[in-house]
């Protein structure tokens, strides 16, 4: 069966027919996949049905994987790659309302770009759904593409040579979680990204920011993190925004590079749901950055 492409809106997102992302991906199918994303940042199919095995082959063939962040809570699922987007802890019971990991995760509700707050950012990240409330969870999405084309020359010229200084510590903080030991704080320092990057599969300029953006570099705080904020706000309004409403077996590939996400809350005290991300590593924004290149091998250097 052909693989058929269905726009969702009128500025990205498309729904994908006739791949089996269980099995293994060939090149024409890959390579159709490939330009779908380059074009529509975010890709949708239905109906799948993945193993966690199956998952972690999939996110292999797009790219190198990174692991989410180890926390504390400790690790349910058999690979450290795929990461357990769930209100479910290690006994398998839903989370209870102080849970750390709860409070976390709360932060994923924020539009974010996932790992910009690691020296290697996140590129593709693909999330699959197992159990899904019966309201609330939508997953949004914000075309940042779009958003740049959308601002005028003037802010296109202020933009363009800015670096943002990304931290987890940023987005929890804004929520008023802060409960991270110094350890834990300092496995996870300030990193610097650019705030107009060339896409490197469509070669069209975007944005990149979201809520572990804390300031920008060389700029007075307050006034860093106010540009921040307008841009922030010009990115998601309406017009840039695309709303997934999941069912179960649904499998969304979004590019982190040029999009912005975060869920919508539902009732995470009663209901259950469960999906399982793989997020694979951006390694060819990071060739064209000498000053992340760094920061990179600096923290290699610590790490020994
Ligand atoms: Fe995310």
């Amino acid at each position: 069966m052909p693989v058929s492409i269905k726009q969702l809106h009128p500025l990205f997102a498309a729904e994908v027919d006739g791949v089996d992302l269980a099995r293994p991906i060939d090149e024409a199918t890959h390579r159709a996949l490939d330009d779908a994303i380059n074009r529509y940042s975010v890709i949708v199919f239905h109906g799948q049905k993945l193993d966690d095995d199956q998952l972690l082959a999939l996110g292999r063939r797009f790219g190198s994987l990174a692991p989410p962040r180890k926390l504390r809570s400790g690790q349910r699922l058999k690979y450290a790659e795929v990461a357990d987007i769930s209100n479910v802890n290690m006994q398998n019971e839903l989370r209870r309302r102080d849970d750390h990991r709860r409070l976390d995760a709360l932060g994923n509700q924020l539009w974010h770009s996932d790992a910009s707050f690691r020296p290697v950012s996140g590129a593709l990240s693909m999330l699959h759904a197992l159990i899904i409330p019966p309201t609330g969870g939508d997953t949004e999405f914000a075309d940042l593409r779009a958003a740049y084309d959308a601002l005028d020359d003037e802010m296109k010229t202020t933009v363009d040579p800015l670096s943002a200084v990304h931290t987890i510590f940023h987005s929890r903080g804004q929520l008023g979680h802060a409960d991270y030991t110094e350890a834990e704080r300092q496995a996870l320092p300030d990193v610097r990204h650019p705030m107009v990057r060339v896409h490197p599969g469509s070669k069209r300029r975007t944005l990149y920011l979201g809520s572990h953006a804390s300031h920008i570099a060389g700029w007075p705080m307050p006034e860093g993190r106010l540009l921040i904020r307008d841009l922030m706000e010009h990115a998601t309004e309406r017009r840039f925004v695309f709303t997934h409403k999941w069912a179960v077996g649904d499998l969304v590939v979004w590019d982190n590079r040029c999009t912005l996400h975060r869920g919508r809350r539902y009732d995470d005290a009663n209901q259950r749901r469960e999906l399982r991300r793989v997020t694979t590593q951006d390694l060819e924004t990071i060739n064209d950055n000498p000053e992340v290149l760094a920061a990179l091998v600096a923290l290699e250097a610590v790490a020994g």
